[in-house]
C-alpha cells in the first residue's frame, strides 16, 4: 500500500524520519510492501509546502538543514488548511511540546484525526494533556491516534504495554525518563559545567525547544502522566504529578553521592497503590549497585513491575534525531499492517 504523509514541523524530528524514510525507501517496500510519498510539509521556519504527487524531500533537508527557506512547491494554506485540505492519509505531528496548553499541536491533531486522517505523534503536548480526548475522536473518525514517540523516543514502551505486555496488570512503572537530564547528570560527574552540558545536550538534539522543560522534570512529569493515564488509566492532570527537577544539583551534591557509591538520577515513578495511582518525579541518590545508576548518558531505562513477568526493563535511548524518528516510523508502520484498522 502506497502512504501519503504529511509532516507538520520540520525540526529535528521531522527531518530524521524523512532522512530514515529516505535510506529504508527499499527495505520498507521489499520488507513490509510499505510505499510511501511526502505530499505536505508545514514549518513556521521554513515555510508550508504541498506537492499532491509528491515533494522534493531531499533539497527540503539541504536547504532546512543550511537554515534557507523553502523554495519548491510553497502553498497559501496554513497548518490547518494544510492538514484537512491535502491528500495524505497520515499525518505526524512534529511541531515543540507545550505542556500548558497543548498548543499549536492539539487543534493539529484535531484536524487530521476530524478529518479522517491517521495522527502520529512524539509531541507530549496532545498526548499529556488531551489523550482520552483525542483518542474518541480518533475512534469516531475510524482513524489511529498513536504516540509511541512521547515516551522514551523510539525505545518501545506505549507499544510494549498496549502489545506484548498485553495481559500483564502492571502495578508500578519506575525509571529514568528524560535523555538532557541523565546526559547532563553523567557528564557532569566527569567534571563538566552545567551551562557547558546543557548546551551541548541542546547542539545535540536531545533537549526540548525550550530546556527549562527538560531540567525542571516538566518533561518528564509529561511522560509519567501519559504513562499513569495510559497504563493505568489513573484519569490524573500533569499538575497532579509532584515534581522536582536538577536544578538544584550542584557538583558539591555530585561529588557527596560519588563519596558514598552512589549517583543523581531524575527518577519518573508511576505506582498503584490501594486503589490509587501515585506519581512523582524528583532526583534521587541511587547505589552504584542499582541497575538504573549504570545507565549514562540520553539513554532511558524503565522498569515495569507485572504480576505475571515481575520486573521487566527496557532500556534504550530516550532523545535525539534518529531515535524519535525511529519511533515515527514504528507508529506508520502500524497504521501500515493493520491498514488502519
Ligand atoms: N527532551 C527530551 C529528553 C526529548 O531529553 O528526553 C525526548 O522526549
Amino acid at each position: 500500500m502506497k502512504h501519503t504523509i504529511g509532516l507538520i514541523g520540520f525540526g529535528t524530528v521531522g527531518r530524521g524520519i524523512c532522512e530514515i524514510l529516505l535510506d529504508k525507501k527499499n527495505y520498507l517496500k521489499e520488507k513490509y510492501g510499505f510505499e510511501f510519498v511526502i505530499t505536505a510539509v508545514a514549518d513556521f521556519a521554513f515555510g508550508n509546502v504541498y506537492n499532491p504527487d509528491g515533494l522534493d524531500i531531499p533539497l527540503m533537508l539541504k536547504q532546512a538543514n543550511e537554515k534557507q527557506k523553502f523554495t519548491k512547491d510553497l502553498t497559501d494554506y496554513d497548518n490547518i488548511k494544510l492538514i484537512k485540505n491535502s491528500n495524505c492519509d497520515i499525518i505526524c505531528e512534529l511541531t515543540y511540546t507545550d505542556l500548558t496548553s497543548g498548543g499549536p499541536a492539539i487543534d493539529h491533531v484535531r484536524a487530521a484525526l476530524e478529518s479522517g486522517k491517521h495522527i502520529v505523534t512524539s509531541n507530549k503536548g496532545p498526548a499529556a494533556l488531551f489523550y482520552p480526548e483525542m483518542k474518541k475522536i480518533a475512534d469516531q473518525n475510524n482513524v489511529k491516534f498513536l504516540i509511541e514517540g512521547t515516551v522514551c523516543a523510539g525505545t518501545p514502551v506505549i507499544n510494549l504495554t498496549d502489545g506484548p505486555l498485553a495481559g500483564c496488570d502492571i502495578s508500578k512503572i519506575r525509571g529514568i525518563l528524560n535523555g538532557t537530564t541523565n546526559y547532563m547528570l553523567s557528564e557532569m560527574e566527569k567534571g563538566m559545567a552545567y551551562e557547558e552540558v546543557l548546551k551541548i545536550a541542546q547542539e545535540l538534539g536531545y533537549a526540548e525547544a525550550d530546556p527549562t522543560g527538560d531540567v525542571e522534570g516538566h518533561d518528564a512529569r509529561g511522560k509519567v502522566t501519559i504513562l499513569a493515564n495510559i497504563v493505568m488509566g489513573a484519569g490524573i492532570k500533569i499538575t497532579d504529578v509532584p515534581c522536582r527537577g536538577i536544578t538544584k544539583i550542584t557538583s558539591e551534591d555530585i561529588e557527596n553521592a560519588k563519596a558514598q557509591n552512589k549517583r543523581w538520577k531524575l527518577i519518573g515513578s508511576v505506582e498503584k497503590k490501594d486503589g490509587k495511582v501515585i506519581t512523582s518525579v524528583s532526583p534521587e541518590m541511587i547505589d552504584y549497585s542499582h541497575p538504573l545508576a549504570g545507565v549514562m548518558g540520553a539513554t532511558n531505562a524503565l522498569t515495569f513491575t507485572t504480576d505475571l513477568l515481575g520486573d521487566v526493563t527496557i532500556v534504550g535511548p530516550g532523545a535525539g534525531k534518529i531515535e524519535t524518528g525511529f519511533s515515527i516510523l514504528t507508529d506508520i508502520l502500524s497504521i501500515h499492517r493493520t491498514n488502519g484498522k
